[in-house]
């Protein structure tokens, strides 16, 4: 019962954070570029900080739920006497969980940061370049969650 909680949670949160950069890369992003650079920078500023809170505690959530699991699986097999073989898969999962969270954080505490102090500053040039930036690496992290998923939800192994 708590293994199906947590698993539920971990894929709850995945859901929040790949979702979210679908809809921001496909579908706000496109609508807005039709705007004036200092109306567009401000409303992307704005939803991108409430959507990067949301993504900060879905990322945590997903890794502290992921490393419950893994570590719950294998507590079980090496109690049972066998020895705990990794699947693939979620090496794969964990591998890439980390490096999308460590992408996350590079873009929140990096380029977001930049990007906000160029709306405060009114420097639009350089908040176009920041938002730039971080399209280039919500791009990475949604190839990056999708290939995970597909890994995953695929049973693909070697
Ligand atoms: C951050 C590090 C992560 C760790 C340590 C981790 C670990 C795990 C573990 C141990 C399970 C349980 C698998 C099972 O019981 O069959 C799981 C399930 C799952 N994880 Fe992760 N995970 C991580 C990140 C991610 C990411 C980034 C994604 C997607 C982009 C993801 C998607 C899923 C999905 C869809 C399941 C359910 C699989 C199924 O039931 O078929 N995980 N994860």
């Amino acid at each position: 019962m708590l293994y199906a909680t947590l698993k539920t949670l971990h894929v709850l949160a995945i859901v929040v954070w790949i979702g979210g950069m679908v809809f921001a890369h496909f579908f706000l992003r496109p609508a807005v570029a039709q705007l004036e650079a200092p109306l567009r920078l401000r409303l992307m500023q704005d939803v991108l900080g409430r959507f990067f809170k949301a993504v900060f505690a879905a990322s945590l959530l997903a890794l502290a739920t992921g490393l419950w699991m893994l570590g719950r699986v294998a507590k079980q097999v090496v109690q049972s006497g066998g020895q705990f073989q990794m699947p693939l898969a979620w090496t794969v999962m964990a591998v890439l969980g980390v490096a999308m969270i460590a992408i996350f954080m590079h873009i929140r505490f990096a380029l977001f940061k930049r990007l906000s102090r160029a709306v405060s500053a009114a420097e639009w040039a350089a908040g176009g370049a920041a938002l730039a930036q971080i399209r280039i690496w919500v791009s990475v992290n949604l190839t990056l969650g999708v290939l995970v998923l597909l890994v995953t939800l695929m049973r693909w192994s070697a």
